[in-house]
């Protein structure tokens, strides 16, 4: 684990209306993630840093859902909400208060199959299906260098919203502090 971390992230923002509907692939299913979610897939390996993270999200109030097969899970993503926290690695100021994606991880043996776009678009489903909510910008953020969200992003409609320096200080089993400046109307690098 690294204690002390400097990036450089793209940001982006989803403006548009509901997407459609995808299909998954034949053999996959999904779930909104819950405590029971977690404890059939994530608690056989009592290991796994995931299924402690996880909890922890849930009850932080953050949304996630989970691409999985019959036999184990395949792709998460989550959502940090107006009234949950920011996520754990964006400074409070910035993230507070918005529809914020992260955590998002497709495992290596499930992937290039529009699993992150699967469930990208349940995601902003879910968003543009709350009343309240309808509207609303949704953000997501990812590292410069990380050319294939990059793309995943771009491809399903987001659009540059600028980019975010930070520095994050991990203190090991208490928190995770970080500083940072969002600015908004930065270009994004070439990809
Ligand atoms: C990035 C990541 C989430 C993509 O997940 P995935 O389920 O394989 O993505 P999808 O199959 O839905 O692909 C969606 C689009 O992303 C782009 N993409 C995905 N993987 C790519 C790669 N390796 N190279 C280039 N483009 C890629 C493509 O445009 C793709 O659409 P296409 O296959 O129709 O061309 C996955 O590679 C991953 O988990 N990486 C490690 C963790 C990570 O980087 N998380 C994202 C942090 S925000």
């Amino acid at each position: 684990m690294r204690y002390i971390e400097r990036k450089n992230s793209v940001v982006y923002k989803f403006t548009g209306p509901t997407p459609p509907p995808i299909d998954l692939p034949a053999g996959y299913g999904w779930s909104r993630i819950s405590h029971e979610c977690l404890d059939k897939f994530f608690a056989p390996k009592m290991q796994d840093w995931r299924l402690k993270t996880y909890r922890k999200l849930l009850d932080k109030g953050h949304i996630g859902f989970l691409i999985h097969d019959q036999v184990e899970w395949a792709a998460v993503q989550w959502l940090s909400t107006p009234e949950s926290p920011g996520p754990d690695h964006l400074p409070t100021r910035i993230s507070q208060g918005k529809f914020w994606c992260f955590n998002e991880h497709t495992r290596e043996e499930h992937r290039r199959l529009g699993l992150w776009r699967a469930l990208k678009s349940i995601g902003v489903r879910y968003i543009r299906s709350t009343s309240d909510c309808q509207g609303m910008t949704i953000y997501s953020d990812t590292g410069v260098e990380n050319l294939a969200s990059r793309k995943a992003h771009q491809n399903f409609g987001f659009e540059p919203a600028g980019t975010i320096d930070r520095l994050t200080i991990v203190i090991p089993k208490v928190t995770a502090l970080n500083w940072g400046a969002w600015a908004q109307e930065q270009v994004h690098p070439p990809r």
